[in-house]
């Protein structure tokens, strides 16, 4: 026998038996819960998502309890040890790992695409010297769909392939060249002969020399980021991208609604929010202080706490081994024993314990990114980069998804029945 939900009103007495697949009932299944025919039906009520999905989903699996996060069923712990970047890019986005000469078309297309338009160039070199990297990407990955206009058909897979394959390789030169504006700097071409990794840091690190070098400890620890950075299910920039994406909009435009979510001290910019935390406690003699502001409600204890894990955070326990790494290379970052120390105190707290709030993936991130040269405002766009990937996913899915249509949520009107409108001069 199926699974039923059985429900009675209270106000008719009748009773409804709802069909239970995957542990969830259909939200529409309650509207024939009425009590007059004319009535619209029951609806539920969950603001920001609280206890909805709102899709069905094969990308990534999350358990929060037990901070587990697989990426089409596998470990993000054996992949940031084993993987690369542009690797779990593609199995997030094809569904299987490639074989090796998958692998090689996939890097040769993606590279092959690396080089922005003359045009893209001159409209980044038109923002204010001081403009926020993040801001200019929004802005730059948004303005890519007047560059590829074929990305509106996006009932076609090549062309959905081809947008795909231009996001990946393109989100890291628009990324490098809003860091070069905001430093003042000219913009550095792709070098194809590096890795994903390694000709980012070129074009954002190459200065006269006429071949940049990465340092393999640096390349290997920004691809390891990216890798944990790549998707992470319904989140706010994803269910962004989805939205937006149900209109049927360009890739392009959907793609920097999700970055423009992502840029909020909320989501993407925790770890901006975490150093600029760790700069006003200033001195590791103030944490018990703070720790106490925060639990007296005048603050958060930024890079602790998450939506999903009511555990340590799996991602954060490979950044946190990760950052020693960077530290020899670079030096270590004064901020980290302050880090050290709220972490120690928070994990010892009943505030933080019977609120399961844990470091998530950001506490330690800043700290690893600023060792590594880049500046707070670089961090989202740190973000954005892998997170293209996950993105696009997600995209790829919803428009495959004979359930969905355009998203369209509602509401709960608690505001004035109809009125005659009121002369400007009799207003009171
Ligand atoms: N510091 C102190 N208290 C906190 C924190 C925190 N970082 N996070 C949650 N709490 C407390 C809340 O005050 C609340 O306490 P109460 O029950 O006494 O009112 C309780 O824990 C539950 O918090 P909610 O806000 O309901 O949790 P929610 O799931 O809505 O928020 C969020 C999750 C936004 C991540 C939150 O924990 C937070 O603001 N953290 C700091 C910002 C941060 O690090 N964001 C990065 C998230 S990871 C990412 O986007 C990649």
């Amino acid at each position: 026998m199926a699974d039923t939900l059985t429900i009675t009103d209270n106000r008719t007495g009748k009773q409804y038996e709802v069909p239970i697949q995957d542990g969830t009932i259909k939200a529409t299944d309650l509207r024939q819960i009425k009590v007059t025919s004319d009535e619209f039906g029951m609806m539920t009520y969950d603001p920001a998502f609280m206890n909805t999905a709102a899709c069905k989903s094969r990308i990534t699996f999350i358990d929060g309890d037990k901070g587990v996060l697989l990426y089409r069923g596998y470990p993000i712990e054996q992949l940031a040890e084993k993987s690369d970047f542009l690797e779990v890019a593609y199995l997030i986005l094809f569904g299987e790992l490639p074989t090796t000469k998958a692998h090689e078309d996939w890097a040769r297309d993606v590279t092959l695409h690396t080089m922005l338009h003359t045009n893209l160039a001159k409209l980044m070199e038109g923002f204010r010297h001081d403009a926020h990297p993040m801001g200019m990407f929004i802005s730059t990955v948004g303005a890519l769909s007047t560059f590829y206009p074929d990305a509106k058909d996006i009932f076609s897979p090549e062309s959905r392939r081809l947008q795909t394959v231009r996001l990946i390789a393109k989100v890291p030169s628009i990324s490098a060249y809003a860091f070069r504006h905001s430093i003042g700097r000219p913009f550095n071409q792709p070098d194809n002969d590096l890795s994903y990794a390694g000709n980012f840091l070129s074009m954002l690190f190459r200065m006269t020399e006429l071949k940049y070098t990465p340092n393999p400890v640096l390349e290997r620890a920004l691809d390891v980021l990216f890798i944990l950075h790549a998707d992470h299910e319904q989140n706010c920039s994803t269910s962004t991208m989805r939205a937006i994406g149900s209109s049927h909009a360009d890739p392009y435009s959907a793609l920097a609604g999700a970055a423009a979510a992502l840029y909020g001290p909320l989501h993407g910019g925790a770890n901006e929010a975490v150093l600029r935390m760790l700069h006003e406690i200033g001195s590791i003699n103030n944490v018990p202080a703070f720790i106490k502001r925060v639990k007296a409600g005048e603050g958060r204890l930024m890079g602790f706490g998450h939506r999903v894990y009511k555990s340590y955070d799996p991602r954060a326990k490979i950044i946190k081994r990760m950052a020693d790494l960077v530290f020899d290379v670079m030096g270590k970052n004064p901020l980290l024993e302050m880090a050290l120390e709220l972490e120690r105190i928070a994990l010892e707290d009943e505030y933080f314990v019977s609120r399961k709030l844990y470091p998530n993936v950001d506490f330690y991130s800043g700290l690893i990114y600023q060792a590594m040269g880049f500046p707070v405002d670089m961090f989202p766009v740190l973000f954005a980069i892998p997170r293209t990937a996950g993105w696009i996913a997600q995209w790829e899915e919803m428009l495959n998804d004979p359930d969905q249509k355009i998203a369209r949520p509602r509401q709960i009107y608690l505001g004035h029945g109809p009125r005659d409108y009121v002369p400007r001069e009799r207003r009171k």
